[in-house]
């Protein structure tokens, strides 16, 4: 089991670098900022460990055609804490799951919180950027990449290493926020626009320390554009609300709502 990074050791020099591609002005963020962000938040975080109500609902429209897809080896890219493997372990064709997320303190959290395996199911955590998958190419029958989009400077790259790695036929579910969600409005004022739809946001730390995050609201133009290669739309590209519970610090600390797209893609 990976081991955690520990407060202390978490600053911006020891994070290897993770670049943010599109800040104007050379504004001065360290590259590690963003990982540092999530680390922190995983290590400190009281994010539940649960399902959100949202991918739930998602995943369980989507089901049928995880059943007749059959797969039997998937990826939960930037998988957190590992709150969806428990679903994606309970589809009957699984035999592999790989959950994978750049902060080490999450997949740490993840391996801690496994459920016991059903259906033998064989499940591994893998430290890795999600524009670097540490998997062969065409080897993946699903990806699941809930709520990490919209926290990437732009997503082409991670889609297009999606793509990369699943067979064809193989499934890719995601849900990117889209221009329209409420939150693109009310972080114009307080956070800084660091490419299209897409704002840095650098909360309060106490400590003095560095960190920042990626809010990306997308528009359908775009994703239309990123998934014309490589895949066809198997559900509509449509906008979906959903209603988000309080989240732990830094985040929103009441309910709130959320325009996404509904991603659905088939690998051609
Ligand atoms: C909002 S959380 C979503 C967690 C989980 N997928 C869920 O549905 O609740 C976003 C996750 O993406 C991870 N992440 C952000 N940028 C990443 C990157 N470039 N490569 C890999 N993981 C990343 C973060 O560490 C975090 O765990």
């Amino acid at each position: 089991m990976p081991m955690r990074i520990k407060d202390e050791e978490l600053t911006a020099a020891n994070m290897p670098a993770v670049g943010i591609s599109s800040l104007p002005n050379d504004e001065a963020v360290p590259p590690a900022a963003l990982r540092l962000f999530w680390e922190r938040f995983w290590l400190r975080g009281k994010g539940r460990y649960q399902l959100q109500a949202n991918t739930l609902e998602l995943l369980t429209e989507v089901r049928p055609h995880l059943v007749s897809l059959a797969p039997q080896r998937a990826l939960d890219v930037g998988c957190g804490d590992g709150r969806n493997i428990d679903f994606l372990q309970g589809i009957p064709s699984l035999r592999v799951l790989h959950g994978l997320d750049f902060s080490l303190n999450a997949v740490a959290k993840a391996a801690r919180n496994m459920p016991a395996n059903h259906n033998a199911v064989s499940v591994s955590f893998e430290v890795a950027e999600c524009t670097r998958l540490p998997f062969s190419d065409e080897s993946i029958d699903l990806v699941l990449a809930c709520d990490l989009l919209n926290h990437l400077d732009g997503c082409d790259d991670a889609c297009h290493e999606c793509a990369r790695v699943l067979r064809p036929g193989g499934l890719l579910i995601a849900n990117p926020l889209s221009e329209s969600d409420p939150g693109a409005e009310e972080l114009r004022d307080s956070s800084m626009l660091i490419g299209s739809n897409t704002f840095l946001v650098r909360p309060e730390d106490p400590d003095g320390r560095y960190t920042a995050y990626i809010m990306r609201f997308a528009t359908k133009s775009e994703l239309v554009s990123t998934f014309a290669e490589g895949f066809d739309f198997l559900l509509p590209l449509i906008e979906r609300e959903r209603f988000d519970p309080p989240h732990g610090y830094p985040f929103r600390q009441e309910a709130h709502t959320h325009i996404y797209w509904q991603v659905v893609c088939q690998r051609v």
